[in-house]
């Protein structure tokens, strides 16, 4: 007998490191993914892929705007060249602007007409410093032209007037006789530029005025009610400051409270960050990088929530959830001004991206505008410039993978799979979406959150029948990798050869930690 137990303790050390080699991949067990083509019905808005710039940091000024006098930097009418280049790649669909928080102390009287009458301003919730007003409406209208991306106007409630938010309106969108727009040729611009988003305000719990959602409601209608629609063809969306993640109570009111002709879209706020901890964005640990996964995928919860409150007041969907701010918000980079929101891009963030605009497009049907926060130099950026020197940043890839989907039809999909665990908690492993372009080529998304393992994922293909598969992959050997200045394509997408097709069954391996997008012909 004793003989026999010590020679299964040694077969079984003998095995142990077989049993170790194999462990990985019987861990990596089966996603089995459903794609609905044949209940396809809502299309995926290409707004949804917008970005956010506020007058915060280096985001405007040396971001984008160096200024048409002493540079080196290439420029047109002071905005770079290299950074619209890059954002031109996106196709990004509008851009928010001037803030944030900075909006509701903007007076943008101050930043139209000759730049050196233009009065300075103290920027007092970013850093203290001193803002030249520079860069104003014209420029950053010049700066959407440059894109070809549609602005997004974010005026200011909490310290302005009715009267100025009207004038504003007037001053870039109307046509004919009056004094903003006899204003607005004075200053070089013949023709009104026709803005169709205007936000009421920003966050208006907080920064935008510490107001309760009553309050905020009862003012906000009377903004709204002297912005004119009719001063852009086709329908001018007014939209309203929404809630911070889970303040439920605060959409309630606003859906409650305004008139349905009053309102275009209301917002939604979310950061992927632990408030009592962020931590470094290159220097992190598993548990933070589970935690900020965990943070990003409650959008999934804060969407369908903040929904099923609109659908309530609007079960036609005429008001638009507009999140309007979204991303990831770690410590600065170290040296860095603190009122600068500085921070690295790895590809934790691009998981973030990942997954969050796979939420985005599942709920297209409410879900029609977004915007990353921010797009140079601040928070979860896609660009980041160093004096003359420009990276693109993990982030930047996966929004040019995913531009396929903009305007494309959803095709609805569902997830059953693998979790990816620690301790006693556990997040969906693989996040998946998928979506038909107009040209009728499918496109899949697919992200891998798990750090250690890889992911097997069977898709099965109702409605539609395809002979091709290819496709890219965002990966890198660790979750902490990121883009620098001196080693500025460290990560990059590559060919992916982990797909194949089998008849309606698409098999694919998904690398630890990677974000793939398919397309099936
Ligand atoms: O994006 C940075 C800041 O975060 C914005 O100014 C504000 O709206 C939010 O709190």
């Amino acid at each position: 007998m004793r003989f026999l137990i010590r020679r299964l303790g040694r077969t079984l050390r003998n095995a142990l490191p077989v049993l170790l080699i194999l462990l990985p991949a019987a861990a990596a067990c089966q996603n089995r993914v459903v794609i609905n083509a044949d209940l396809a019905k809502d299309t995926i808005s290409r707004n949804i892929y917008g970005h956010f710039s506020e007058h915060l940091g280096r985001c405007i000024y040396g971001g984008y705007y160096v200024g048409e006098g002493n540079t080196k930097i290439p420029n047109t009418r002071g905005i770079r060249n290299d950074v619209v280049e890059a954002l031109k790649k996106l196709r990004i669909p509008n851009l928010r602007w001037p803030g944030g928080c900075f909006a509701d102390t903007y007076h943008w009287k101050d930043g139209i007409g000759p730049r050196t009458k233009r009065p300075a301003m103290v920027n007092s919730w970013w850093g203290g410093v001193t803002e030249d007003n520079s860069f104003g409406t014209h420029e950053f209208l010049d700066l959407c032209e440059q894109l070809g991306a549609e602005p997004y106007i974010t005026g200011n409630v909490g310290s302005g007037t009715v009267q100025d938010f009207a004038q504003w309106v007037q001053y870039v969108n109307f046509d004919g006789v009056s004094p903003m727009s006899a204003l607005r040729k004075e200053n070089g611009r013949d023709k009104a530029w026709k803005v169709r988003f205007w936000g009421v305000g920003n966050e208006a719990w907080g920064c935008g005025g510490n107001m309760t959602a009553e309050y905020y409601a009862n003012v906000y209608k009377t903004f709204a009610t002297f912005i004119p629609s009719s001063w852009k063809a086709g329908s001018l969306w007014r939209i309203a400051s929404g809630a911070g993640s889970s303040d439920f109570h605060w959409t309630e009111v606003l859906m409650r409270d305004i008139p349905q002709g009053l309102i275009e879209g209301i917002a939604l706020h979310h950061y992927a960050v632990d408030w009592n901890h962020k931590s470094s964005a290159t220097e992190f640990t598993e548990a933070e990088y589970f935690e900020t996964m965990r943070r990003a995928l409650e959008m999934e919860d804060l969407v369908q929530r903040h929904a099923a409150i609109m659908e309530k007041y609007d079960p036609q969907k005429k008001i638009a959830l507009v999140v309007d701010e979204w991303g990831g918000w770690y410590d600065v980079e170290p040296g860095s001004n603190p009122g600068f929101l500085y921070q690295q891009n790895t590809m934790r963030d691009a998981m973030i991206a990942g997954v969050t605009l796979n939420i985005f497009n599942h709920h297209c049907d409410r879900v029609r505008m977004a915007n990353l926060a921010q797009t140079v130099n601040v928070l979860q950026a896609v660009v980041l410039t160093e004096g003359e020197r420009m990276i693109v940043t993990p982030t930047y890839h996966v929004m040019e993978m995913y531009a396929v989907h903009h305007d494309a039809l959803l095709l609805p999909v569902t997830v059953a799979g693998s979790k990816y665990a620690m301790g006693e908690k556990s997040l969906p492993a693989v996040s998946v979406s998928a979506s038909r372009d107009r040209s009728g080529a499918t496109h899949v998304s697919l992200v891998n959150i798990d750090m250690g393992q890889s992911q097997d994922v069977v898709v099965e293909i109702h409605g539609a029948a395809f002979t091709s598969v290819s496709g890219r992959v965002l990966a890198s050997g660790k979750v902490q990798d990121h883009n620098t200045f001196d080693d500025p394509a460290r990560v990059k997408p590559a060919e992916f050869g982990g797909a194949r097709l089998d008849g309606t069954t698409l098999h694919v391996k998904l690398p630890p930690c990677s974000v793939v997008v398919l397309a099936l012909k």
